[in-house]
């Protein structure tokens, strides 16, 4: 079978072909116009799909060597994410779909993130924990079986990624600033300062006080100061700043793997990509005889191929979803939006 996969959820217009579950191409044209307003304007985010995806699919098809009918069925994602961006992916892949007569699968993004350890092997057995961690999204999941998962804990405010992104943007680091800080942080020390750690009942995260912190520390030096503290600190400072970010996900992920003894740990979504985190979690997993499963850095971000394999692991399951199906900006983790047939 081989599936066309669509994801337009953001700011990056992506596709990919997978064939009987093995990635045969995967395109992601990123829109670096929103660089300039430190931040995804949603507007221009989806004009600049309509622009691309045309091109998106083009480029994913022919980097497959297939051509549209060779498509057996098509998987996008129908939310969560911003309304308009997703309407343009969304669209796209109904008109095609529905001129084609080809099965559709709506795909979560979240699901589609944790069908990113399944783009490449090694692939994950279940059951395993999951740890999202993107620019909107942070979840720790217990994924019992294909599409069956246990939510455990999520951010009571900001996301991992988006506080990367708001730091980054105070330190007057160009956006996204998760990157950047992963990069500026290489050397610095990690004990320069000492943010605080959130700590909350059950698995939940909450990164608005780091945040707070961070904006407090660094209006504390004054104008100058600050301009000194980061011309002579700012791999301290980035590395401090991540070392916070690191160790509040992995106590939340160290605490489930103890509580659930599940014995295989997944960390996926553009903040997967943060070396501190890959190296803290292969670490951990090491010492305590633990599989882990973490995309190349390609697949952490967001891209189509992870859409394509979930779509796929529904198709083959007998799942499809209507023509009929909406955009959800919302949309809940756990909605069920399959129907069988
Ligand atoms: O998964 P993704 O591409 O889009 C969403 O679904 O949000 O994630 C983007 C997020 C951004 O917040 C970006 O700053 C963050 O992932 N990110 C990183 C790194 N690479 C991307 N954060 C920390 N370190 C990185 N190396
Ligand atoms: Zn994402």
């Amino acid at each position: 079978m081989t599936v066309l996969g669509i994801e337009s959820s953001c700011d990056d217009t992506a596709a990919a072909v997978v064939e009987d579950g093995r990635l045969l191409s995967s395109v992601v044209s990123s829109q670096i116009l929103h660089e300039k307003y430190g931040g995804v304007v949603p507007e221009l985010a989806s004009r600049d799909h309509q622009r691309s995806i045309v091109d998106v699919v083009r480029e994913a098809l022919s980097g497959a060597g297939v051509d549209i009918p060779a498509i057996d069925a098509i998987a996008v994602t129908y939310g969560p994410g911003l309304a308009g961006s997703l309407l343009v992916g969304l669209s796209y892949a109904k008109a095609l779909a529905g001129a084609r007569n080809l099965p559709l699968a709506g795909v979560n993004h979240i699901d589609g993130h944790i069908y990113s350890v399944f783009i490449e092997e090694p692939r994950p057995a279940f059951p395993f924990l999951c740890l999202v961690v993107s620019g909107g999204h942070t979840l720790l999941v217990r994924v019992d079986d294909e599409f069956r998962h246990e939510l455990l804990g999520t951010t009571r405010d900001d996301a991992a990624g988006e506080a990367f992104d708001k730091v980054g943007k105070m330190l007057g680091l160009p956006y996204p600033g998760g990157p950047e800080i992963d990069r500026s942080a290489a050397g610095g020390d990690p004990t320069f300062h000492d943010f605080p750690r959130a700590s909350l009942e059950g698995y939940d995260f909450s990164f608005s006080g780091v945040k707070t912190s961070a904006l407090y520390y660094l209006n504390g030096h004054g104008d100058h100061g600050r301009r000194v503290l980061l011309q002579e600190h700012m791999a301290d400072v980035c590395a401090s700043f991540q070392a916070a970010v690191v160790d509040m996900l992995m106590s939340r992920l160290t605490k489930a793997v103890e509580a659930t003894g599940v014995e295989r740990v997944a960390i996926t979504g553009g903040v997967s990509a943060n070396s501190a985190l890959r190296e803290a979690a292969a670490a951990y997993c090491d010492r305590s005889g633990l599989e882990l499963f973490v995309p190349r850095p390609v697949y952490c971000m967001d891209n189509a191929a992870m859409i394509a394999v979930a779509g796929y692991h529904k198709l083959i399951a007998g799942k499809t979803s209507p023509l009929t199906l909406t955009a959800d900006a919302n949309a809940a983790f756990n909605q069920a939006r399959l129907t069988s047939g």
